[in-house]
């Protein structure tokens, strides 16, 4: 199958991006746009995203002039007639999409493969509207296009043997690594990732914590490049609030409703950092921390000598009726807190990695004992995540559920264990793909992890997924990648 010219409907944020990769890789390409004022924009993309490339010595002046020429814009949709291949990158609308794809028939040539860069709308409904099915497909890019390495390749049940093939390839010629997966909202990366961003809006719905603590929890604690909140911003409150209601729509999994804060922002135009505020960005000043005046601290439960000499170094002294107890270990913390002569002294720790102590405050916890148990933590060099008694706290309860989701979604067939792994460090920018994490945390750590999330919530997609039960029963540390 031979792609020598490709054209890109919508030039916008995904499309300019889609055409400069194109070009980059020495195809022709033809931008259409809706009107003359778009296509400016688009142009200016494209100007803009190539000079910075220049400017940051990764391209020269001479290769820019190259791409550039290389690139046609019109406002015609009847200049794509010679096209070999065309992507779509117009807004998320299914009717906008339909028509287009019912237009784009009538225009190319037969042979012509037509693409869709849709999020998480039916490739399938859309084939469905040309008189071409079996040469329709998903080519979705993630943003930003020229950075992100990953495509994955959708195919749906009548795509023709040796479209995928050849789209599959034209897309390692652009330098990008391919996940080739079949026709189910969210694809890999958006469905593994958003569900968790919209727990994570849960959580915060919830009280459970704060947005700042749970941004801070899972960049320090898991070991995220950014934190939900952050991340929701970047995407793009709308753009996820459509993503999760084409999730809800194909899986009916109450999990996948979005959020009511998500709604709730985007109907009131905080749509993320394209608006200027989203979760964050609000002008409101923080609030001025209270220092606690604690004096004396005991420490319980497992490790909880070493937490001790650390506070005796920092001249904390040790009592058995201290102003705050803090417990190391097991939860609920509320039933320890039951058992003491004063139950608002103590607070729950559970340390998370190296730099995060997960602060869990029960319903006796007095506010005196909450200050001083996060101002201890900070004493001793940790960043405290203040957050309710609750099953995993924060930072378990949003993994272990994500990693979850990901052997489930392996044992569905949907997608191998190392392609499910390279879209998520790929198209998130992950340090690790969700198996390679579950096997650093330990296998029995999760499963027991999920098993305590299900006791609690009786959420049945926490449940811990059949493959991972039968191998941490099976003695095994690793997923079988065979
Ligand atoms: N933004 C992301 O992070 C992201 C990532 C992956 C996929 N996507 C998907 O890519 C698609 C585009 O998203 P975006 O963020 O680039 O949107 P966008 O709003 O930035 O760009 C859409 C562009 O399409 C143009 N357009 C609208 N109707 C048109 C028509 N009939 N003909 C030609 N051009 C038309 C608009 O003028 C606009 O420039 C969506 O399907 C989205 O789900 C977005």
């Amino acid at each position: 199958m031979a792609f020598e010219m490709v054209g890109v409907v919508g030039l916008g944020t995904m499309g300019a991006g889609i055409a400069e990769v194109f070009a980059r890789a020495g195809l022709r390409v033809i931008g259409v746009e809706a009107d003359a004022e778009a296509l400016a924009r688009g142009r200016g993309h494209l100007e803009r995203s190539t000079a910075r490339a220049v400017d940051k010595g990764r391209l020269s002046g001479e290769r820019r002039e190259e791409i550039l020429g290389r690139v046609t814009l019109t406002t015609s949709r009847a200049d794509l007639r010679e096209a070999d291949l065309v992507v779509e990158a117009i807004p998320e609308v299914l009717d906008y999409k339909r028509s287009l794809f019912a237009d784009l028939d009538g225009i190319c040539k037969p042979a012509a493969v037509l693409a869709t860069n849709t999020s998480s709308l039916p490739v399938t409904t859309l084939a469905a509207a040309t008189g071409r099915p079996g040469r329709v497909v998903g080519m979705h890019f993630f943003n930003p296009a020229p950075v992100m390495r990953l495509v994955e390749v959708v195919g749906t049940v009548v795509t023709e043997p040796g479209v995928l093939a050849g789209v599959s390839e034209l897309a390692g010629r652009l330098g990008k690594s391919v996940v080739t997966v079949k026709d189910r909202a969210g694809f890999v990366v958006n469905r593994l990732l958003l569900p968790y961003l919209n727990h994570a809006a849960g959580l915060l719905e919830q009280g459970v914590a704060t947005r700042d603590d749970i941004d801070a929890a899972m960049r320090l604690g898991a070991g995220l490049p950014m934190g939900p909140f952050e991340l929701l911003d970047l995407i793009g409150l709308d753009t996820a609030y459509e993503i999760m209601g084409a999730l809800f729509d194909e899986t009916r999994d109450r999990r996948h409703a979005p959020s009511p804060l998500l709604r709730e922002l985007v109907a009131a135009g905080l749509l993320g950092r394209k608006s200027g505020r989203g979760f964050h960005g609000d002008t409101a000043t923080p609030h001025r921390l209270e220092k606690s005046g604690a004096q004396t601290v005991k420490v319980i439960g497992e490790g909880a000598e070493a937490m001790a000499r650390r506070f005796a170094d920092a001249g904390f002294k040790a009592a058995d009726d201290a102003d705050v107890v803090l417990r190391l270990g097991e939860r609920p913390v509320v039933e320890h807190a039951a058992r003491l002569a004063r139950p608002g002294t103590l607070v729950g720790v559970h340390l998370v990695g190296e730099r995060v102590a997960e602060v869990a405050l029960t319903v006796l916890t007095s506010h005196e004992a909450a200050v001083a148990a996060r101002d201890l933590m900070k004493v001793i060099g940790l960043t405290p995540v203040p957050c309710k008694d609750r099953a995993g706290f924060v930072v378990d309860a949003l993994l272990h559920p994500y990693l979850n989701d990901a052997v489930r979604m392996h044992e569905s067939g949907y997608a191998s264990i190392s392609d499910i792994d390279a879209a998520m460090k790929l198209g998130c920018g992950y340090p690790a793909g969700p198996f390679e994490t579950l096997e650093e945390i330990g296998l029995p750590a999760v499963r027991d992890g999920l098993r305590a999330l299900y006791a609690e919530f009786r959420e049945p997609a926490y449940a811990p997924a059949p493959l991972l039960d039968q191998l941490v029963t099976a003695g095994a540390a690793t997923f079988d990648r065979a």
